[in-house]
């Protein structure tokens, strides 16, 4: 049965699904006070919000059984990522289903910027015929910039090139290539601010683009340029935009956010003709809420189900077909971080993750995310894929991952070493067509184990009896042996033994074994 706080309004199409469904009881509970939200918190699986409900880092700190935070919509300031990231919490978006809208309403708003439609609207209808007051501009022939072309930028592209209008943008990860295909000229920030009639803004929120339309910049822009801003408020310096529009540098603003919601109604930009404004109506359409509902509640469900997700903010983003390759991979490299832990003795200092043949081509990033919950988990509690790099970082354990096109001899091979105080201990595991996943290295001997159940690593002195000692022992506390391994380096040498046995082994045996002669070390492995 899992609890989920839904704790903004949610389209209801979405929520149906959740309401009706036998396993899940769903506290739906808008406009909570922050200590409400406290107490809500503790004992849900799941938090749903847009972006009211701001998810601070105390509010995670309250949550006991938090498992994942959807947002439905695109924006996740309102949520502490790196808070939710440190406690193992998936926070995931819903970035694709509100852009049509919010592009049409930045286009909206454009229109009515130039032909002064709101303005002209509150005349009219207070008994006043004022024509001449409200003669606008044309789109026709003007240069739109846009600061910001991803989604939302792209398709407002679109639509302001079907006006004929000229459009120029400038966003870091632009390619010529994208803006060969869109039809839109690639310029340089400063190229943008000084060319465009009518200038929108459609950055995300960061420390970057906070005020990155500031008093400098409103200086160097085209006299009479207007203004869009259906992104994140804050983008815009709204201070500086008020004495530009004092000044007379810029002719008109829409805003549909501010840096501070809701703005207080004595806002001094309010005061401003020029100025036209929206309550965060972006993605306030019947069609777009449902499309983020229904995504966010379904990308949520997976998370709960441990079935595949693919939106989360705070896991690396990889390639559908890529995903699909690397999952049979994923319980073998969880086992082959938790066996060489194990293993080791000591707090871990340093772990290298060499990743070879077939592997070595993908973004393994979700592998090695694994190998240190498995290496993590035997020393530490609640570490997960979202939380295990963080802990690892926090304890000062040094991460390498390497990539080698040669596998010895196997198609694909993970091999994990971890170096402890008291030194190193390395595994190498694959999957084997048809046999399905074998370790089939450790410490330099060649073996072949299936990294389940219950395992004894015993490292000793090669010489005649020494399986026959150690089956004794096992026998006469009726424990099973049902596999073994041994590898030498050379005879008489060094070499090790790998078993499986049918039952946990109690710790009085394995000291006994430890206690024999030539046997150095014995350390029961469970997976
Ligand atoms: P997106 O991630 O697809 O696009 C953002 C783009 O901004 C990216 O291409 C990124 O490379 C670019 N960018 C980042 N830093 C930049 C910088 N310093 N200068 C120039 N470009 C930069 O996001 P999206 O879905 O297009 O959303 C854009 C914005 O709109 C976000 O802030 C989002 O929260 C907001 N939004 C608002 C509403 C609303 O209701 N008003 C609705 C949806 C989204
Ligand atoms: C978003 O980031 O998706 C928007 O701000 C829309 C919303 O209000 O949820």
């Amino acid at each position: 049965m899992y609890k989920i706080l839904v704790s903004d309004p949610l389209s209801q199409q979405g929520l149906d699904p959740l309401q009706s469904a036998s396993n899940i009881e769903v506290i739906y509970e808008t406009n909570l006070t922050p200590e409400e939200l406290l107490y809500m918190i503790q004992d849900v699986d799941a938090l749903l919000v847009r972006s009211q409900t701001k998810v601070t880092r105390e509010v995670l700190e309250h949550a006991k059984k938090l498992r994942v935070v959807g947002r439905a919509g695109v924006g996740v300031d309102n949520i502490d990522i790196e808070a939710a990231t440190e406690k193992g919490i998936i926070v995931l978006n819903a970035p694709d289903g509100n852009t049509i809208s919010t592009a049409e309403h930045t286009f909206a708003m454009m229109i009515s910027l130039a032909r002064n439609i709101p303005q002209a609207y509150r005349s009219t209808v207070q008994g006043e015929w004022r024509r001449k007051d409200f003669t606008g501009v044309e789109l026709n022939g003007k240069t739109l910039g846009i600061l910001g072309l991803g989604r939302i930028g792209a398709e407002l592209s679109q639509k302001a090139k079907a006006f004929y209008m000229n459009v120029v943008a400038f966003d870091p990860y632009l390619t010529e290539e994208r803006a060969e295909k869109l039809g839109v000229t690639k310029a340089t920030l400063e190229e943008v601010i000084t060319c465009a009639d009518f200038l929108s803004v459609h950055t995300p929120l960061t420390k970057e683009t906070r005020h990155l339309i500031n008093r400098d910049v409103f200086s160097q822009m085209k006299d009479g340029v207007r203004i869009l801003n259906c992104a994140r408020g804050g983008i815009i310096e709204e201070e500086a935009l008020y004495e530009a529009i004092q000044v007379g540098k810029v002719a008109g603003a829409a805003l549909d956010v501010f840096e501070v919601e809701p703005p207080t109604p004595k806002h001094p930009l309010f005061e401003l003709p020029q100025v036209i404004v929206t309550p965060h109506l972006g993605a306030s359409t019947v069609e777009a809420q449902e499309n983020v509902a229904i995504d966010v509640i379904g990308e949520v469900l997976n998370v709960l189900e441990d079935k595949p997700f693919r939106n989360a903010v705070n896991l690396p983003s990889i390639p559908k077909d890529q995903k699909e390759k690397l999952a049979p991979y994923q319980e073998l490299a969880e086992k082959l971080g938790s066996f060489v832990a194990q293993a080791s003795i000591g707090a871990i200092k340093k772990i290298r993750i060499t990743y070879a043949g077939e592997l070595a081509e993908m973004s393994t990033s979700p592998l090695t995310r694994t190998i240190l919950k498995g290496a993590l988990s035997h020393h530490l509690a609640d570490v997960n894929f979202v939380n295990a790099p963080h802990l690892a970082k926090q304890r000062g354990i040094q991460l390498i991952e390497e990539k080698k096109n040669v596998s010895q001899g196997f198609t694909q091979l993970i091999h994990v070493e971890i170096a402890t105080e008291n030194g190193k201990n390395d595994a190498a595991a694959t999957l084997l067509n048809g046999f399905g996943p074998r370790i089939v290295k450790m410490n330099g001997y060649a073996i072949d184990v299936v990294p389940a159940g219950h395992l004894l690593y015993i490292r000793h002195h090669d010489q005649p009896g020494m399986i026959g000692e150690v089956g004794t022992v096992l026998g006469e506390h009726d424990i099973n042996i049902a596999t073994m391994q041994v590898g030498r380096m050379a005879s008489g040498g060094d070499a090790i033994m790998v078993l499986h046995l049918d039952n946990v082994i109690p710790t009085f045996v394995r000291e006994s074994i430890a206690g024999m002669q030539k046997i150095s070390s014995v350390t029961s492995i469970e997976l």
